[in-house]
């Protein structure tokens, strides 16, 4: 078991701090479910006020339900569709303060309210998108986009 005791009370220290502990754990290990699997945990545990935390990978044009912590979630999405699908689409990451208001969101959890979904790239290619969830309404910030956007350049290297 890691025990990495995570403060969550400055978003820059903390994202730093997962940053560090996901380059551990991630560190000389190949194989991509492991590294999402611990991923997943390590963002769970370290993130205040997340109802969801996973990913999505890219398989064959489709984004398919990887690992994740959180109630059980739709399986498959379609590039372009709902939140997930926009980011596989554009290779940008989206940042939705509140998912009701966003045309064709897929509610896998009627608890969600906001939502950061960050792409994760290597060479070009989308291989995973990273997917948060939080009942609270604007719960992401510019500083969360920013953290789970190096938080992608790490996984990148490891998926
Ligand atoms: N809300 C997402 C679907 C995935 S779940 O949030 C886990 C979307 O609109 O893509």
């Amino acid at each position: 078991m890691y025990d990495f005791k995570i403060d969550g009370s400055d978003t820059a220290t903390m994202y730093r701090d997962v940053a560090s502990a996901l380059e551990g754990l991630t560190a000389g290990e190949p194989d991509p479910i492991a590294n999402m699997a611990n991923a997943s945990a390590l963002i769970w545990e370290s993130l205040p006020d997340i109802n969801w935390a996973g990913f999505y990978r890219n398989v064959g044009g489709e984004l398919v339900l990887g690992p994740f912590q959180g109630r059980p979630a739709c399986i498959r999405i379609a590039f372009g569709s709902g939140v997930c699908g926009a980011a596989a689409a554009t290779l940008q990451a989206q940042r939705i303060d509140d998912v009701h208001a966003f045309p064709g969101h897929i509610a896998c959890d009627s608890a969600s309210v906001s939502e950061l979904v960050v792409p994760i790239v290597r060479d070009g290619e989308l291989i995973a998108v990273l997917d948060l969830d939080s009942p609270t309404k604007a719960r992401f910030t510019a500083k969360d986009e920013a953290g789970c956007l190096a938080l992608a350049e790490i996984l990148a290297r490891v998926l």
